[in-house]
This record gives C-alpha cells, sequence and structure tokens, in this order.
C-alpha cells in the first residue's frame, strides 16, 4: 500500500501473488475450501495460532516443537508476509501459513477433532459496547472451538482487556464445553505475542486462560 496524491494505492507488487513471500502463504479467503483432513492427520500434535500477526509467538512456538505442525493464520497478508521472512531466518520449516478468515476457518475449513492446542492471543477487543458485536469469541464460536479440537484440546486465550478477558471466561465457564487447565499452557510461560509485549512495555498486564475441552453431555429427549 502506498499513498499517491494523498490516496492508498495497492501497488502491482503488493498485489497477492505477485509479491516474493506469497509462494509461501495459503490464500483461502474468499473460497471453501477444505484445509486438507489428511495432512493434519499426519501430525502427531498440531497447534493453531489464530490471528496470528506478524507471529513472533509462532515462531517461538514452532521452534520451541519442531516436530510439531503448526498453522498460523490472520487475513492481513502483509503481516503475513513478515511472518513468512521470520521463519526463513529462523530455518523454521514446521510451520504452514494461511491467509484465511478466523471464523471461516474455524467454523467450515478445518475437519472435526483436527486441532491439539488453538491459541487466540490478544485479538481485537472491541472495547466500546456498540462495537462488542465485532468480537471474535462468542458462545457460537465456542461451540465452534469444541468441534475443532481434538478430545482434550486445549483453547488458549488472551487479552489485556480485562472486561474482554472477564467476558470469555464466562462464555467458556458458561458453555458446559470447557474446564479450566492453567498447566495446559506451563511450557509457553517464557513466549510472549508481538501485542503481550507491546502491551506490557506500556505497563499494561495481559491476561491468560487455559481450557480443556471436554465431552459434549449426551442429552436424551423424554427424560
Ligand atoms: C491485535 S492483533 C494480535 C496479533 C497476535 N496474536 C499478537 O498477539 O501479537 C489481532 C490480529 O488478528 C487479526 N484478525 C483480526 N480479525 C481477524 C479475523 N476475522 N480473521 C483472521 N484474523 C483476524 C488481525 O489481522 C491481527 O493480526
Amino acid at each position: 500500500m502506498k499513498s499517491v496524491n494523498g490516496r492508498r494505492t495497492v501497488m502491482p507488487s503488493d498485489r497477492i501473488g505477485n509479491h516474493p513471500e506469497d509462494a509461501e502463504i495459503r490464500f483461502f479467503t474468499g473460497t471453501w475450501e477444505l484445509y486438507p483432513a489428511e495432512e493434519l492427520a499426519a501430525a502427531a500434535v498440531v497447534e493453531l495460532d489464530l490471528g496470528c500477526g506478524v507471529g513472533s509467538y509462532t515462531a517461538e512456538l514452532a521452534k520451541r516443537y519442531p516436530e510439531r505442525k503448526i498453522l498460523a493464520a490472520d487475513v492481513m497478508v502483509g503481516r503475513l508476509r513478515k511472518l513468512v521472512k521470520r521463519c526463513r531466518r529462523m530455518g523454521i520449516g514446521n510451520m504452514t501459513i494461511l491467509r484465511t478468515e478466523a471464523r471461516h476457518l474455524v467454523a467450515f475449513m478445518l475437519p472435526d477433532e483436527s486441532v491439539d492446542r488453538l491459541h487466540l492471543l490478544c485479538p481485537d477487543p472491541w472495547p466500546k459496547g456498540r462495537h462488542s458485536g465485532h468480537r471474535l469469541l462468542t458462545s457460537d464460536f465456542v461451540s465452534q472451538l469444541h468441534r475443532v479440537l481434538k478430545k482434550d484440546g486445549i483453547f488458549h486465550f488472551s487479552s489485556d482487556d480485562e472486561p474482554y478477558y472477564t467476558a470469555v471466561r464466562g462464555v467458556l465457564a458458561s458453555s458446559g464445553l470447557f474446564v479450566e487447565a492453567p498447566e495446559a499452557i506451563a511450557d509457553l510461560a517464557g513466549i510472549r505475542s508481538d501485542f503481550e509485549q507491546r502491551w506490557n512495555d506500556e505497563g499494561k498486564p495481559v491476561h491468560h486462560i487455559a481450557c480443556r475441552r471436554i465431552p459434549r453431555l449426551a442429552h436424551t429427549i423424554g427424560h
């Protein structure tokens, strides 16, 4: 994106496919493709960083667990291109970078029970009341998370925004689909995402919650 006579213009080199990093990003936006189930099944452990941004956290995760498959997803292609460069610099070979919309990925594209641990770190909190409908984490979304996580899979959420964090804890608790499991992210205590670092530098704490997926209760009719 470049400013020409005060107007923001997409330069040809910015167009998808014209950038040197684009060969290493899978572009799913605007399609109804399903993620290849056999590819995920081939990895013993799959982790997904949803809304990864420029992906410092994702890259550290991939470096720490080279035997795991790490999925990094975001809508902003510029951020993903930076992540491609970071992976090259760090010699990371176990990350798949996806340009896709988070709701779409979780609701339609990923197979059932395909992810071991899903991270949603510092998502946009939409703090103004009239914008809260834009928040990603709703009870519907929690239900879809339950679908894509494997048995005993982990959902990891963080936010600097106290009201959003409290609301998310409430939605998870009332769903009956997850129980809190702080030990499930103890291995990641030393890693901070780009936004977590940014908020900490400004003196703001970032709160984390980790929950374990539990089976849905079977509902019987007539009892
Ligand atoms: C505040 S940043 C956090 C980035 C990173 N997780 C971190 O903690 O540093 C939110 C990220 O989510 C991405 N994002 C926002 N809405 C999204 C959506 N609907 N689908 C996919 N990515 C989204 C943005 O492009 C941005 O990179």
